[in-house]
């Protein structure tokens, strides 16, 4: 694999050493989701599948990038002194964020690069192209520049403040702490609050993670989940009339239920409930984890589900016939929609004796009744970014 990309490199940018190669994966979350921004826990794990970054050093201040995913882009071509968001500038946009956030905290980018890129996550499919696409930047950056004391989680940090004020979407942390500080067969268990995480060995007896790729993404994506975050917001600060609190994350459920009349939308009062409940569950859920009830677990990522689709609102048509088919089915513990939402992907935990068919008679019903067909990833979970 290096060798092929190594090669492409050289075709494109001419021959010579000097030629680095680094890995940032994607990422799943198992539950706690849309908890990020609202203080609370996240479970996600870095899966196999990633980005790969090829860089070698240029003497002057010029960045050429070009992407094995969009060849027909070409070589795109701008220069450390011309570090704005720009439409025309496509995906190239990620890195340049990422170059941006660097030298705004005053890591200063001595020279400029040429880059090649290749991903093997599916675009749009909720599994954190961009995410990872931020962290392999950064960990670029890092070593080309030899920024030593920098640590994993300042750059997963660095790759969120490039996703939200450089490409305006205001995400929260979990993607790029997910794909920045991985660890094959682990989850991390999380608190978006603190910073503070635990690694939870993914312990499953006989059960396998599939990831369910519906093949949708809504054009509304970005937006819509902005405005998620706005009400959420809102309602934390109808909650802060009554309680000291500083997010939604720090409410049990019984709290939220005595104050939640504070809230005076009842939309509003529904997307705070899904964030303090999806605290509460994915707390829970780790705990059974740890105790070896996967049974349990399997329940909770059901009502996660449920909860993300009544309460918060982000699931869609295409999604919901995929989770229900797959709660229905013998040898599927739990199933729900992972990521952002409004498309995108289902993660279920499914017996090994019951994987294949699920494959099957969910892949033949959904085509049937979507019109088009439905991918399937069985997961290994992955190490965090590396040099490679
Ligand atoms: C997207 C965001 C994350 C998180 C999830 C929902 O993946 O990038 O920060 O909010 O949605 O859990």
């Amino acid at each position: 694999m290096k060798e092929r990309f190594i090669q492409k490199f050289q075709e494109l940018y001419g021959k010579g050493g000097g030629i680095r190669a680094y890995f940032a994966p994607g990422r799943v979350n198992l539950i706690g989701e849309h908890t990020d921004y609202n203080g609370g826990h996240v479970f996600p794990c870095a899966l196999t599948l990633g980005t790969y970054g090829i860089v070698r050093d240029r003497e002057d201040r010029k960045l050429r990038f070009y992407s094995m995913n969009f060849e027909s882009l070409g070589i795109i071509e701008t220069s450390l002194d011309d570090l704005v968001p720009d439409e025309a500038a496509n995906w190239t946009n990620y890195p340049k964020g990422v170059m941006w956030a660097f030298e705004k905290r005053g890591y200063k980018l001595a020279h400029g690069m040429d880059i090649l890129i290749y991903g093997n996550i599916p675009s749009g499919s909720g599994l954190s192209s961009s995410a990872s696409l931020e962290v392999l930047t950064g960990l670029m950056l890092k070593d080309t520049f030899g920024f030593e004391n920098l640590t994993m989680v300042e750059v997963a940090l660095i790759g969120q403040d490039a996703e939200n004020n450089f490409n305006g979407c205001n995400c929260g942390i979990m993607d790029q702490f997910a794909s920045a500080m991985g660890k094959k067969d682990h989850a991390i268990f999380l608190d978006t609050n603190t910073l503070n995480y635990e690694y939870a060995p993914v312990i499953l007896k006989d059960a396998k993670i599939v990831i369910t790729n519906s093949k949708v993404k809504h054009s509304l994506v970005d937006s819509a989940y902005n405005d998620r975050r706005n009400e959420c917001e809102t309602a934390l600060k109808e909650l802060q009339a009554e309680l000291p609190i500083h997010s939604l994350g720090e409410l049990t459920q019984e709290e939220f239920e005595l104050h939640k009349e504070a809230i005076k939308d009842p939309v509003r009062q529904r997307r705070a409930k899904h964030a303090v409940y999806e605290n509460q569950r994915t707390i829970r859920a780790v705990e059974a984890l740890r105790e070896n009830d996967v049974e349990l677990f399997g329940r909770l990522m059901n009502e996660s589900h449920q909860s993300l689709k009544e309460d918060y609102q982000v699931s869609c048509r295409e999604i919901d016939i995929l989770v229900d088919m797959a709660q229905a089915m013998p040898g599927v513990l739990g199933s729900r929609i992972t990521g952002g939402g409004f498309g995108g992907c289902t993660v279920s935990i499914v017996r090994n004796d019951a994987v294949d068919g699920f494959i099957s008679q969910i892949g033949k019903t959904y085509q049937e009744k979507v019109g088009h067909e439905a991918e399937f990833y069985v997961v290994d979970i992955g190490d965090g970014a590396k040099i490679i």
